[in-house]
C-alpha cells in the first residue's frame, strides 16, 4: 500500500524535443525543471557532440547555446540511445541546409518507421537519400527549406515535431495536415512561438507555421511528466494506498482518470494536483491505447498491471504501436492471467501474483512489472532497469518515499 505523497519530473518528451529546438537559434535556451533521466543525458551528449553547448544547471535547469555547432551529422552510437535524437533532422536541415543521422534508437515496441518525418521535409523540398546506415537530408544548394502542405499518414508525434521545426525557419508558408496533438507538441509550438517562430492551430490536427528568417533564445519551463504522474496514480490505485500526485498535469489526464474512477478507484482532482484512493475492489475495464486525448499507449503495460488486482474480463486494444505487447510474458512469469493476441490483450483477475525474476524489456513494460511487483506476494527481482532509468527520474527513490520495499542493487 502507497500512502503520503510524491512530486511529479519534468516530462521526457517535452524535454527531449525542447533541447533539440535550441538548435535553431544562436542564443541562449534554457530550459527549467528538466528531468534527470539517461534519454536527457544521452540527448545531450549527442548535441555536444554537433558542437552545442548544453550545461546542467542546478534545480533542473539547462542551458543550451548552439552557436558553435559545425557538425551536422548525428554519431550513431548516441542516435540509437533513444527515439527522439531523430529530432534534430528537422532543425539542422532547416538552419544548414544538411542533415545525416542513422535511424534512431529506442524501445522496440514496433516497427517505428520514419518515414512521415523524411516525406514532411520532401514536401519542403529536400533531397532525402539513403547512404550507407544513414539518412541524408539536404536542400538543393544548401538553400533554404520552402514552406509547403505537409500531410502526415500517421499523427506521429516525433514527426509531427520534427516537421514543425523544420517549418518555422522555411520560407513561406506551412500546412500540417493530420498533425499529433499530443500536449508535448503542444508545449514544443509554444515554445517556438517564444523563440519568434509563428505557429497557429497549436493542439489542433492542423497546424500553420509561417516561416522566419531567424530564430531567438528563450525560456521554457518542460511540462510536468503526464506518464509519470499516471503511472503513480495507477500504483496508488493497484495497492489500495493514498497518494497525493503534486504537480500533476490534470488537465491532459482525462482519459486516465476517467478509467481509474470506473474501476473504482477515488481520485480528487485539483489544480496541479491529483489524490488517488484505491478501493479493495477494483472492477474490470476495457480500454484502447489511442493518440491523445485517448489513452496514452504509454501508460497501456501500467494499466494491465492494475488490471491483474481488478475482478472480471479486461480488454486492451492498442492501437498506436504494433509490439506494445512485451510485458505480457513478463506478468506471466509472476502469475497473471493475461494472454495477448496481435495488438490486444484480455485480463483476468482478480490474481494473486508472485515475486519472480523478471526484466523490464522497455521503458513503460519495466514500470508494468515493477507495478505488479508492488502488489506481488514475496520479492520480486527486475532486470535491466536502464530501461526505467531512461523515462522516469528517481523511481526507486520516489516509491520507497511513498512506502514501498524497493532496492537498487
Ligand atoms: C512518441 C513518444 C513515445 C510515445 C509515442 C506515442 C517521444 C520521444 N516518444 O514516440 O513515448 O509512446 O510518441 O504517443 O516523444 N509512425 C509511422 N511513420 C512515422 C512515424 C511513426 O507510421 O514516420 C507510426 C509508428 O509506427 C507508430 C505510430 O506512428 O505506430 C506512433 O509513433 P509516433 O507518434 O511517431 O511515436 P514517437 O514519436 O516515436
Amino acid at each position: 500500500m502507497l500512502r503520503g505523497a510524491v512530486r511529479i519530473s519534468g516530462a521526457k518528451n517535452h524535454a527531449l524535443a525542447a533541447m533539440c529546438a535550441a538548435l535553431l537559434t544562436d542564443e541562449d535556451v534554457i530550459l527549467t525543471n528538466v528531468p534527470e533521466i539517461s534519454d536527457t543525458e544521452t540527448l545531450g551528449d549527442l548535441l555536444r557532440s554537433l558542437g552545442a553547448v548544453v550545461e546542467r544547471q542546478p534545480g533542473g535547469r539547462m542551458r543550451l547555446n548552439a552557436a558553435g555547432v559545425n557538425v551536422f551529422e548525428a554519431p550513431t552510437e548516441l542516435i540509437t540511445e533513444n527515439r527522439a535524437s531523430f529530432q534534430i533532422m528537422g532543425p539542422l536541415l532547416a538552419r544548414h541546409g544538411y542533415a545525416a543521422s542513422a535511424p534512431p534508437g529506442g524501445d522496440v515496441i514496433g516497427q517505428r518507421p520514419i518515414d512521415v518525418h523524411l516525406s514532411g521535409f520532401e514536401a519542403m523540398g529536400a533531397i532525402v537519400s539513403r547512404q550507407n546506415e544513414r539518412f541524408v537530408a539536404e536542400t538543393p544548394r544548401n538553400g533554404r527549406l520552402k514552406g509547403a502542405r505537409v500531410f502526415m499518414d500517421y499523427p506521429s508525434v516525433s514527426g509531427t515535431q520534427n516537421v514543425m521545426m523544420a517549418a518555422v525557419a522555411a520560407t513561406g508558408h506551412t500546412t500540417i495536415v493530420n498533425a499529433a496533438t499530443e500536449p508535448e507538441v503542444q508545449e514544443l509550438a509554444h515554445m517556438l512561438n517564444a523563440m519568434g517562430a509563428m505557429i497557429s492551430g497549436i493542439g489542433s490536427q492542423m497546424i500553420e507555421v509561417t516561416g522566419v528568417n531567424s530564430l531567438r533564445g528563450a525560456t521554457a519551463r518542460i511540462m510536468p511528466d503526464r506518464i509519470e504522474a499516471g503511472t503513480f496514480a495507477i500504483a496508488a490505485a493497484m495497492t489500495g494506498g493514498q497518494v497525493e500526485i503534486q504537480d500533476a498535469p490534470v488537465p491532459v489526464l482525462d482519459a486516465l482518470i476517467n478509467k481509474l474512477r470506473l474501476a473504482g478507484a477515488r481520485i480528487e482532482a485539483g489544480e496541479g494536483c491529483l489524490l488517488v484512493a484505491g478501493g479493495n475492489d477494483l472492477r474490470a475495464v476495457s480500454f484502447q491505447a489511442l493518440p491523445y486525448p485517448g489513452l496514452a499507449t504509454d501508460l497501456h503495460a501500467p494499466m494491465a498491471a492494475l488490471l491483474t488486482q481488478a475482478s472480471g474480463v479486461s480488454i486492451i486494444h492498442e492501437r498506436v504501436f504494433d509490439n506494445r505487447m512485451l510485458y505480457v510474458g513478463e506478468l506471466r512469469k509472476m502469475g497473471a492471467e493475461i494472454v495477448s493476441t496481435g495488438s490486444s490483450a484480455i485480463v483476468s483477475g482478480p490474481t494473486r501474483l508472485h515475486g519472480a525474476h523478471v526484466r523490464a524489456l522497455d521503458v513503460r513494460a519495466g514500470a508494468s512489472v515493477l507495478l505488479a511487483a508492488l502488489v506481488a506476494q514475496g520479492p520480486t527481482v527486475i532486470d535491466d532497469v536502464y530501461h526505467l532509468d531512461r523515462g522516469y527520474e528517481r523511481l526507486d527513490e520516489k516509491l520507497r518515499a511513498l512506502g514501498a520495499g524497493i532496492e537498487r542493487a
